[in-house]
């Protein structure tokens, strides 16, 4: 079984959101079985050692594995320092046995299920961010990782179940500025999305970065503190 959430901020709320109480599904799966957050994991952050309390907390003595795509508030520096494997038909950074990185433009096999993911977004409030400490430029994607992407969507000619990201397309963007007077940067992302919405072939496509729960139009579903089951 698989299921998603969305941003999870680290340490601010790692716990609460997957805890047993409020997860309680928890309890029927096994490390076969999948959380995957879509983006702002954020426990990559410090490499304090509450970061690494939680992240031994999650191989330990969660039932589950988790999965992740990058969000903007993750160090970046800390994430690219594991090893990039080959895991389940695309690449990943495996951050202990349990926890996996889901890197951009990649398409994976999950439970006989394909997903195209591709973490990153712009910080809205970089300004007040320190480059280095709260801040990595590389939230944003290289043209590289834009590429591949669209490479990778070649190749299963642009048919995957499910689509995951931390930000969201043009359309999605004015959508949820205009339902909920959420008002975030139009950048090159954007329009990046737009093109892979209306090209490919999707069932559902997730994504966070907004800190609401609802359902769009075109089979978008914005998530964060729901879980959802998704096969
Ligand atoms: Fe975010």
């Amino acid at each position: 079984m698989i299921y998603i959430t969305g941003d999870i901020h680290g340490t601010i709320s790692i716990n609460k959101r997957l805890n047993s109480r409020n997860f309680p599904q928890q309890k029927h799966m096994t490390k076969d079985d999948y959380v995957i957050i879509a983006g702002d994991f954020g426990l990559l952050w410090d490499d304090s050692n509450e970061d690494r309390y939680w992240l031994k907390w999650l191989d330990k003595t969660k039932s589950f594995t988790t999965l992740f795509v990058d969000g903007n508030h993750e160090n970046f520096d800390l994430l690219e320092q594991y090893p990039v494997e080959s895991w389940n038909g695309g690449e990943v950074h495996r951050i202990n046995k349990s926890v996996i990185h889901l890197m951009r433009g990649q398409v994976f096999n999950i439970e006989g299920q394909t997903f195209f993911t591709f973490g990153g977004a712009a910080s809205h409030d970089k300004e007040y961010r320190k480059e280095g400490k709260s801040w990595w430029s590389r939230e944003m994607p290289s043209q590289a990782e834009y590429e591949e992407g669209l490479r990778n969507l070649d190749k299963v000619d642009w048919k995957v179940d499910y689509i995951i990201t931390h930000t969201c397309s043009t359309t999605a963007l004015e959508y949820i500025a205009n339902c909920c007077d959420l008002h975030m940067d139009l950048d090159e992302m954007h329009p990046y999305f737009q093109g892979i919405e209306q090209k490919a072939n999707y069932k559902h496509w997730y994504f966070g970065h907004f800190h609401h729960d609802f359902e769009l139009p075109n089979n978008l579903r914005l998530l964060y503190t729901d879980m959802i089951r998704i096969n």
